[in-house]
């Protein structure tokens, strides 16, 4: 019997048991309030096609600890900075599982990814390795002058497309200069050109996979059905999985070949495979791909649609640009021309329009989902074991309670009040909080800073078209990463 037989025959009984289950737990339990769940799909016409903002929405009536069902899964939704305290301060260990989308069962990632394993001592030991060789502030010092080739490269690009009056695709180059940062940092390579003629096999797989897996897949809602797969994506993922992977075990074979003949490279794959000689039980050739893969994943398309944001924030409000612009010519008077990651301090008015692109803007608006280890309770109701936790980041960055104006894009907010994405002020944390923090914030921050000021300090930017600011789509869509709805073309002029 073929899958797709198999899965009709057996789609009836298979509801049925999901209502079953979805009406039990509800009786069983002290659940947050929330919106009654319909039969068998629970609440998932809730969601719509922008969940973020749906269950802003509802939170707005049930409140800041809100329960839904979500097909079969109990979800709980957070929505205040009180709240994510209690989740990720009181009780940061007890959710600090995380909830697994069947997407990243794709060759297995969910049992070797620092993202999706429990948070045990595998998970540990790749966090203290990450932090050790690639995120601590002495190995990010070492690497400075790696990023600041790539961002020469980007500006070099940028001139390029000045001189021939093309409009740059901002995403889309970011996306690049990401890339390349990370793959020389770990490699020594650039894996992606900014030129569309050259081969671009690794990025075009990045992409399709980030795109598969933004998708809404049923096997989420109801797990019963993982082993059908019945829209096809955890197939389609894994043959981009697979490509991925194969670009990696070609640089590890080719470096392996090298290793004994020639000197080092001193790069984060030396390291590693020195790593993995010393310990082969500690770190094997399978975590550290997987490795390479997440991180590829997680800090792409997150600080590259961060910049696309920031950029068309200040686009669409000129007189901010002209400050936040005014404020790096008055420092760069007395210096090179080219920014150094410690000229970040000395910004004020840029950090601020970082803050407030990733308030308005946050990649991960429900940051990765979390789960519940065990029952908990918070405030006299149950958060039930297995639970899955999203902490609704978008939602908190627009309440108005919070904030002034919560939908206009004001930088000068930041710099009276003393908030920061480190995982301390719960009103803003795009990078999460506790254990599950995001370990590459700190590279992060350095590059969003390095290239929004590059970028702004010596290029105008006119809209295609002609197109007045004021008329540009500021609209949002809901994927892997919450990315905008058309993407940000714009036409560089020398300053
Ligand atoms: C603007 C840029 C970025 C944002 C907004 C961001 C945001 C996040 C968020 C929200 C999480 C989940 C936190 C939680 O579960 O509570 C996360 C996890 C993670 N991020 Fe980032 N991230 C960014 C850039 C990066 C970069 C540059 C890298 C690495 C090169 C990276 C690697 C990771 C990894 C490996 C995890 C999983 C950590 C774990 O589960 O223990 N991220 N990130």
């Amino acid at each position: 019997m073929d899958n797709y037989l198999a899965f009709t025959l057996l789609f009836p009984f298979l509801l049925a048991t999901a209502y079953a289950i979805t009406i039990s737990g509800r009786r069983n339990s002290r659940l947050p309030p929330g919106p009654f769940p319909f039969p068998i799909i629970g609440n998932l016409l809730h969601l719509g096609d922008k969940p973020h903002q749906s269950l802003a929405t509802l939170s707005k009536r049930y409140g800041p600890l809100m329960s839904l069902k979500l097909g079969t899964r109990t979800t709980i939704v957070v929505s205040s900075p009180d709240m994510a305290k209690e989740f990720f301060q009181k009780h940061d260990h007890s959710f600090s599982s995380r909830s697994i989308p069947d997407m990243s069962r794709l060759l297995d990632h969910d049992k070797y990814s620092m993202v999706w394993l429990p948070a045990g001592d595998q998970w540990r030991r790749l966090r203290r390795i990450s932090k050790e060789y690639m995120f601590s502030v002495q190995r990010l010092d070492a690497s400075e002058p790696l990023r600041q080739k790539k961002v020469k490269e980007l500006l070099d690009h940028v001139n390029c497309c000045c001189t021939s009056e093309k409009a740059v695709n901002i995403g889309g180059m970011a996306f690049t200069t990401l890339v390349n940062v990370l793959s020389e940092f770990m490699f020594s390579v650039d894996f992606d050109q900014y030129d569309s003629l050259s081969s671009q096999e690794f990025k075009d797989n990045v992409w399709t996979l980030m795109e598969i897996a933004g998708k809404p897949n049923i096997v989420d809602f109801f797990p019963i059905l993982k082993m059908f797969d019945p829209q096809g994506l955890l197939r389609r993922g894994n043959l981009c999985g697979r490509k991925i992977m194969t670009i990696f075990d070609r640089v590890i074979d080719q470096r392996l070949q090298t290793l004994s003949t020639s000197s080092t490279n001193n790069d984060v794959l030396d390291m590693l495979l020195n790593l993995n000689q010393k310990d082969e039980s500690m770190f094997n050739r399978n975590d550290m791909r997987h490795l390479f893969f997440v991180l590829f994943i997680a800090g792409t398309d997150t600080v590259s649609s961060t910049l696309e944001w920031a950029m068309a924030e200040l686009i669409h409000n000129p007189s901010k640009l002209e400050k936040a612009r005014s404020e790096i010519t008055k420092l760069m008077e007395n210096k090179k021309n080219i920014i150094q990651e410690s000229d970040i301090p000395q910004l004020p008015y840029l950090q601020a329009v970082i803050k407030e692109t990733l308030r308005l803007h946050p990649p991960a608006p429900f940051l990765v989902p979390h789960q519940a280890i065990h029952d908990v309770e918070i405030l006299g109701f149950t958060v039930p074991k297995k639970a899955q936790i999203l902490c609704n980041v978008w939602a908190i960055g627009r309440d108005p309670k919070l904030w002034s104006h919560p939908k206009m894009f004001m930088p000068e907010r930041f710099l009276e009040l003393k908030v920061d994405y480190g995982g301390q002020d719960f009103e803003l944390i795009p990078f999460g909080a506790g254990r599950r923090i995001c370990p590459g914030l700190n590279m992060a921050h350095r590059m969003l800073h390095i290239m929004l000021c590059s970028l702004i300090q010596n290029f105008d930017w006119k809209l295609e078209g002609n197109m007045r600011a004021q008329d540009m789509d500021m609209g949002e869509k809901f994927g892997l990463t919450l990315q905008r709805n058309v993407p940000l073309k714009t036409i560089p002029l020398r300053l």
